[in-house]
């Protein structure tokens, strides 16, 4: 703890870690920073910790000179190399935010050097890789953070919400897909031995929200992997999900995808919600709740639809259903950087534990089987 704040050294200065390293420096929040002079109001909402009051930048290596005179160009201190910072007795923690393939021996060096450890996403490339890290985190008493940030996504909390609180009545199947165009892109994110594919992308987090919204076992998952764009890793990705209550869900990621399928569906035996796309600005959210108010309207004649006639699919009287918009939420945008620095010091609990992270990878793991063998893969029964 320097000047009263707790101290982060960050490994990896590229895409994600640039933004680590300006959240951290100006002391605003990744996504705080990068909000559009339209939604910082909104992103800077009462709620939101001022993480500058909690913890700051020590300096950033990253391997690559051109990322590091980035950093000089903000006035962030640069380290020489990895150890350099790892030595600094003023760090006390360490942000990774390299390629998938170097975090876990990253994470296992810092812990060993005396230094907390918060790690992007997918932490580890296998579940074996994480049982390691845990060990040494155990070992060492430095605590060992899964960043799975999207965790705290708007769009998410708000079908937590509308899971949580029954507003569809009792929800029986859920849909998320994130969808796009632009194949995977043409980084490490393509080469399987640097961790790439869209599983370990995308699909984690996915993965990770569905099992924090569904507190029940997963009985069953079905996967399939596509390999549109690139052959070496997949570039989507599909996965049925069953749960011990019976409810069901579909996850999808595509990078092949010219018109994308909403963001989320879900269905209750008195409802469905629907999230068209992530919001943009103060614009109100894209989707809806349709509830039911009535279910008097049994009977009906028949409509014409296609080349047959239906009364199952006839569109249901204007009075027995209501459409309601999405329910309004606030929540701490930084939570995440101050649950880290305040568990390191002991003073909250650890939101996103090592256990799930755990549990999110031997899922991965389940669908990559699924997937390999074509076959139904039974999980926690
Ligand atoms: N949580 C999120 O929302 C989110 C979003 C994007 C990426 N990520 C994660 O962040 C990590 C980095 O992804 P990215 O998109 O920033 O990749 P990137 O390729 O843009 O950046 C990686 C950086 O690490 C540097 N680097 C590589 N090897 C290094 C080493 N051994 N030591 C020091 N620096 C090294 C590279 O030079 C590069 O600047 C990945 O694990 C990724 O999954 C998370």
């Amino acid at each position: 703890m320097k000047n009263g704040l707790f101290q982060i050294g960050l490994v990896g200065c590229g895409g994600m870690g640039s933004g680590h390293a300006i959240a951290l420096h100006y002391g605003t929040g990744t996504a705080v920073y990068f909000a559009t002079d339209v939604t910082k109001k909104m992103y800077n909402s009462e709620v939101t910790t001022d993480i500058s009051k909690i913890m700051a930048l020590a300096g950033v290596y990253d391997i690559d000179p051109e990322r590091c005179e980035w950093a000089k160009g903000h006035g962030m201190f640069v380290y020489e190399n990895y150890d350099a910072m790892l030595a600094d007795p003023d760090v006390d923690a360490i942000l990774i935010a390299t390629p998938n393939n170097f975090h876990k021996e990253q994470a296992i060096k810092a812990m060993r050097a005396g230094k907390h450890v918060l790690c992007e996403k997918p932490v580890m490339i296998t579940s074996q890789d994480l049982l390691d890290v845990m060990a040494v985190s155990k070992e060492t008493g430095m605590v060992f953070y899964p960043r799975q940030n999207r965790e705290w996504d708007e769009d998410y909390l708000v079908m937590k919400k509308i899971y949580d609180e029954k507003l569809i009545g009792e929800p029986f199947h859920v849909e998320c897909r994130i969808m796009g165009s632009r194949g995977i892109p043409g980084d490490w994110r393509g080469i399987k031995e640097c961790g790439g594919g869209m599983m370990l992308d995308w699909g984690v987090h996915i993965i990770d929200r569905l099992l924090k919204m569904i507190p029940e076992k997963v009985t069953e998952v079905f996967a399939k992997y596509t390999y549109i764009t690139n052959k070496e890793c997949e570039d989507g990705l599909r996965m049925h999900l069953t749960f011990e209550s019976g409810m069901t869900a579909v996850l999808e990621v595509g990078t092949c995808h010219f018109i994308s399928l909403p963001l989320w569906t879900m269905y209750g035996n008195h409802g469905s919600a629907v999230i068209n796309k992530w919001r943009f600005g103060f614009e109100p959210m894209d989707g809806k709740i349709v509830r039911l108010t009535s279910w008097e309207d049994k009977d009906t004649t028949p409509i014409l639809a296609g080349e047959g006639l239906t009364k199952t699919m006839a569109p249901r009287m204007a009075n027995s259903i209501e459409e309601k918009p999405l329910p309004e939420i606030d929540y701490d945008r930084n939570e995440l950087y101050k649950n880290f620095a305040m568990t390191c010091m002991g003073k909250e609990e650890q939101i996103v534990t090592q256990e799930h992270a755990l549990r999110v990878l031997r899922l991965m793991e389940a669908c990559s089987k699924s997937n390999a063998e074509g076959v139904v893969v039974k999980f926690e029964q």
